[in-house]
């Protein structure tokens, strides 16, 4: 294949059509930027056009629409369908960003000698989104597409994906696939290619602790009254034991375990516990007692405060005691732990062990099941012979921490598999102030995706059809 060549020619322009989307600030979070949104729908038609996709649609939705686009060449074919996401994350705070979040920069950086793009969205998942559409572009300009194509990019990953299970319910025919491929996770690093084979699922709840019904003088009504802080901070803190176990009752009954030489296995994936704190800066690893730091963000379920406010935090010192005290608290699960039985459970413990003094409230947000992939299937050897033409070795099977909800829904509704090829690193901070993505990664992805098509229909054709 003469992929090498065509990157090396095109590879500035590649950077550049990335730098333009970029500079749409698509954070489907703040509704006051349903504008940008649209636009950066508006953006990856475009570019899906420019890139040889036959049909391209935006398709309305109840919220942020969803970019529909194929290149059907034979029926008899297999089909890929490619889902990514155009919507990113709130850049906040900005305060600690180097350059703004929606004029990227490109940077050298220790790990990314070769420069890498600072910008929300860059890795997560506007970068690794777009190495499929210039990995099509690719395929056509050589004549090399093997096989069927079908993209479906949406704009809610960051809030739930909520629209996306309405259209996968109501397009199913549409969006029929063999299989599915996806780029928004990451590999172990430069040298360890990998691939996702499990994501966490999830369940997002929002608490609220209200004590008088206005806030008070803490020398008049202080000791006399709950403080909902305070209270908020200890029904928080009984959410973990000693050994950092969960005590919701029952959080833990549906856990899959895993056998001792699947913990093997994954205990030989490269870890370097120094590296890892440093790169962090953190002191120690803090977790469940009785398993490792891998095995703790991705096999074992969590429970982490991601905001919590109330009372005075303006200026100097105030003497008051809140009325109020809020929380965000999110939980990622792993397989068998239904999402929606995990937020009842929550609900109910969290209600039960409120003091009389305090009225307790529980809004659940999101959610979604957590998936694993199997490794003895077709898709997962495309994948294993691609990133061995292009890295020279086979790739690593990961388990990822993170959450990518729709994933298990596109199983319930389209019946198929999905493959998670990531070329994203954990230092590139996404979700963080300077998120960037490695240029050496965004044109090695683009490089190992024709390779992907290539082994899948081979190994479709030869299988089972
Ligand atoms: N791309 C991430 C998920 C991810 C990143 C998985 C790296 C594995 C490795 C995705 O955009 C994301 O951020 N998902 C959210 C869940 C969503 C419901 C907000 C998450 O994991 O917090
Ligand atoms: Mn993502
Ligand atoms: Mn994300």
């Amino acid at each position: 294949m003469n992929i090498k060549n065509y990157i090396e020619k095109n590879q500035q322009r590649f950077i550049d059509e990335l730098v333009e989307l970029l500079k749409i600030p698509s954070v489907s979070a703040d509704p006051n930027f349903k504008k940008e949104v649209l636009m950066t729908a508006d953006a990856v038609k475009i570019n899906l056009e420019a890139a040889g996709c036959d049909k391209v649609e935006i398709c309305e939705t109840p919220g942020n629409p969803i970019v529909y686009g194929e290149k059907i060449i034979d029926e008899s074919l297999p089909t890929v369908l490619v889902y990514g996401h155009y919507d990113v994350q709130p850049p906040d705070p900005l305060e600690l960003w180097n350059s703004p979040p929606f004029d990227p920069v490109i940077e050298k950086t220790e790990i990314h000698p070769e420069g890498a793009i600072f910008a929300r969205g860059a890795c997560d998942d506007k970068g690794q989104m777009y190495m499929h559409v210039k990995a099509l572009e690719i395929m056509i300009q050589n004549d090399e597409l093997p096989c069927n194509v079908k993209f479906m990019i949406e704009g809610e990953e960051e809030v739930g994906s909520v629209s996306l299970e309405w259209f996968l319910e109501h397009n199913q025919e549409k969006l029929a696939n063999d299989v599915i491929l996806i780029s928004d996770t990451g590999m172990i690093s430069k040298e360890v290619p990998s691939i996702t084979t499990g994501l966490r699922g999830l369940s997002y709840v929002e608490v609220e602790v209200e004590s008088p019904n206005r806030d008070l003088h803490s020398g008049l009504y202080g000791g006399a009254v709950a403080n909902p802080i305070n209270i908020l901070s200890k029904m928080i803190a009984s959410l973990h034991d000693d050994n950092n176990h969960i005590t919701i009752p029952g959080f833990y009954d549906k856990v899959e375990v895993l056998s001792e030489l699947e913990r093997e296995k994954m205990a030989e994936a490269p870890f370097d516990l120094e590296d890892y704190k440093n790169h962090i800066g953190i002191t120690d690893v803090h977790g469940e007692k009785g398993y490792s730091t891998n095995e703790r963000n991705s096999i074992r379920p969590t429970l982490d405060v991601n905001g919590i406010w109330g009372g005075y935090i303006g200026e100097g010192a105030k003497t008051v005691i809140p009325s109020k005290a809020f929380a965000k608290i999110s939980m990622r699960l792993v397989p068998n732990q239904d999402w929606r039985e995990i937020t009842d459970l929550f609900k109910t413990h969290f209600e039960s062990i409120a003091p009389k003094s305090v009225k307790v409230k529980v809004t659940p947000h999101h959610g979604g099941q957590g998936y694993v992939t199997p490794i003895d299937s077709i898709e997962y050897k495309a994948a294993d012979l691609a990133f061995h033409d292009v890295f020279g070795k086979a790739a690593v099977p990961q388990r990822s921490g993170g959450s990518i909800p729709i994933v298990s829904l596109f199983e319930k509704y389209l019946q198929s598999k999905t493959v998670l090829m990531g070329f994203g690193l954990n230092s590139d901070a996404i979700h963080s102030p300077n998120e960037h993505f490695g240029i050496w990664n965004y044109l090695k992805g683009i490089e190992t995706i024709p390779y992907f098509y290539k082994h899948f229909t081979k190994l479709y054709l030869e299988t089972n059809h």
